[in-house]
C-alpha cells in the first residue's frame, strides 16, 4: 500500500500553484509600462503623476488612488471611471483602445513603482 502522504504530495503543490500562478501570470512589466504611460497617460496624468488636467488624481499621494488593489485599478483603467462629483472621467484605456490586458498590467506596474506611495517631498 502507498504511504498516506503520497496523494498529499501531489495535491498540496497543485493547490498552492493553482492559486499563485494566475497572479504571477498577469504581473506587469514596469519597463514596458513606462513607454505606455508616456504615450497614453502622460497627457492627463503628467510626467510627475500629479495630474495635468482638472480632475486627474495625484498618483503620488500617499493615501491616494493607488491604495486600491490591482484588480480595482485594472478594471477602472480598462473600462474607464468617474468618481462622484468629478469634473472629468478617466477614459477607457486612456483613449487608446489598442492597449491589451498585458499593457494595462504593465502600465499599472509602472505607475505603482514610479508614483505609488513614493511621495517624499
Ligand atoms: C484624457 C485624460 C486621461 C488620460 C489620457 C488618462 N487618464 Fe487616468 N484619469 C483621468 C481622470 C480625469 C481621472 C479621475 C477620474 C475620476 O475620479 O472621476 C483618472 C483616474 C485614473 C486613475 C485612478 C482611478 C481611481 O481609482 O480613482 C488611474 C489609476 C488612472 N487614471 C490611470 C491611467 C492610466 C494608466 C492611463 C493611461 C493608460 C490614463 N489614466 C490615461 C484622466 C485621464
Amino acid at each position: 500500500m502507498k504511504p498516506w502522504y503520497s496523494l498529499h504530495a501531489f495535491i498540496i503543490p497543485l493547490i498552492v500553484f493553482g492559486t499563485l500562478a494566475p497572479k504571477a501570470g498577469i504581473a506587469g512589466d514596469a519597463k514596458k509600462g513606462a513607454a505606455i504611460y508616456s504615450q497614453s497617460c502622460v497627457a492627463c496624468h503628467g510626467i510627475d503623476g500629479k495630474g495635468s488636467i482638472p480632475g486627474a488624481p495625484d498618483l503620488m499621494a500617499k493615501n491616494g488612488v493607488l491604495k486600491s488593489p490591482d484588480s480595482v485599478l485594472i478594471e477602472r483603467i480598462t473600462n474607464g471611471y468617474q468618481s462622484k462629483g468629478s469634473p472629468m472621467a478617466m477614459p477607457p484605456k486612456g483613449g487608446n483602445s489598442s492597449l491589451t490586458t498585458q499593457d494595462i498590467s504593465d502600465v499599472l506596474a509602472y505607475i505603482r513603482q514610479r508614483f505609488g506611495g513614493t511621495d517624499k517631498r
